[in-house]
């Protein structure tokens, strides 16, 4: 086999399994919109037929277009999310991120969530950092998902100190951000899926932080990784190449 015949089935190979992941992806989507579509459909028919009552109960019709409102709202976020992780890949980030900076920025939002679920944030800046080739806003995004999701492992904790530590540090050429808690640490069932999208072990969740944050990272030519700890908890690391 000459390499050009070679070249070619190979890349047939990855034409045929782009389309069964586009394929898996459309069929866990469809999935995934099911749901709330088929309870929004089901609420705005029992919301009709009570508008044909003579004195149509107000509470029970405000708590019915409040769980439509609630389901729609679910949809977009799904939708959303996938928009999110389809980016273009040709966006290629031109910010220079000062991760320290971002860090901080972004625990300043959250500063009151945090105070709010009583979790204690220990926060170890290294540097100092080179700036890496990203977006702030969507490194933020990333370090939101995994401080939302460790906030979410604690509450339901039966933990004595809650805490998060975060910390940044520079590693052979490239920024390492890691975001590690003392919950209960990654269930088992949930370890080998951890990245895919609808992953989740929520009541509420949508499975779709970590899918959205892996395909961030990647585009800014990075990788995000997720285990538990030997001491208990989760680990989640972020690592970065700096620029040149
Ligand atoms: N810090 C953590 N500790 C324990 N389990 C975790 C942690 N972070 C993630 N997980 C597990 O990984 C799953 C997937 O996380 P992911 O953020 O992708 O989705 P989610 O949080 O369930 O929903 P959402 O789309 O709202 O973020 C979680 O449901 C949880 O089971
Ligand atoms: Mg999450």
């Amino acid at each position: 086999v000459d390499i050009s015949q070679r070249r070619q089935a190979e890349q047939e190979v990855a034409r045929l399994s782009r389309i069964s992941i586009l394929g898996e992806f459309a069929g866990a989507i469809a999935h995934e919109l099911n749901q709330p579509l088929a309870a929004m459909l089901s609420n705005s028919q029992v919301g009709s037929s009570m508008m044909d009552e003579p004195k149509p109960d107000r509470t029970e019709m405000k708590a019915i277009l409040d769980d439509i409102t609630a389901d729609a709202k679910r949809a977009g976020g799904i939708i959303h999310g996938m928009r999110a992780m389809f980016k273009k890949e040709g966006a290629v980030p031109d910010e220079a991120v000062d991760v320290n900076e971002a860090v901080k920025q972004l625990l300043d939002l959250l500063h009151s969530e945090i105070m709010a679920r009583k979790v204690k944030v220990d926060l170890r800046l290294g540097g100092p950092l080179p700036c890496v080739p990203a977006g702030r806003v969507e490194l933020q995004q990333v370090l939101m998902n995994l401080l939302l999701n460790a906030l979410d492992a604690l509450r339901g904790a039966a933990v004595a100190q809650p805490r998060i530590t975060l910390s940044t540090a520079l590693e052979a050429d490239r920024v390492l951000i890691s975001v590690q808690d003392n919950g209960p640490g990654i269930p088992p069932q949930v370890l080998d899926r951890l990245f895919e999208a609808f992953t989740t072990s929520k009541p509420t969740g949508l499975g779709l932080g970590l899918a959205i944050s892996q395909s961030i990272i990647k585009r800014f030519g990075g990788e995000l990784c997720g285990e538990n700890h030997a001491e208990g908890g989760a680990v989640f690391r972020i690592k970065l190449p700096v620029a040149g």
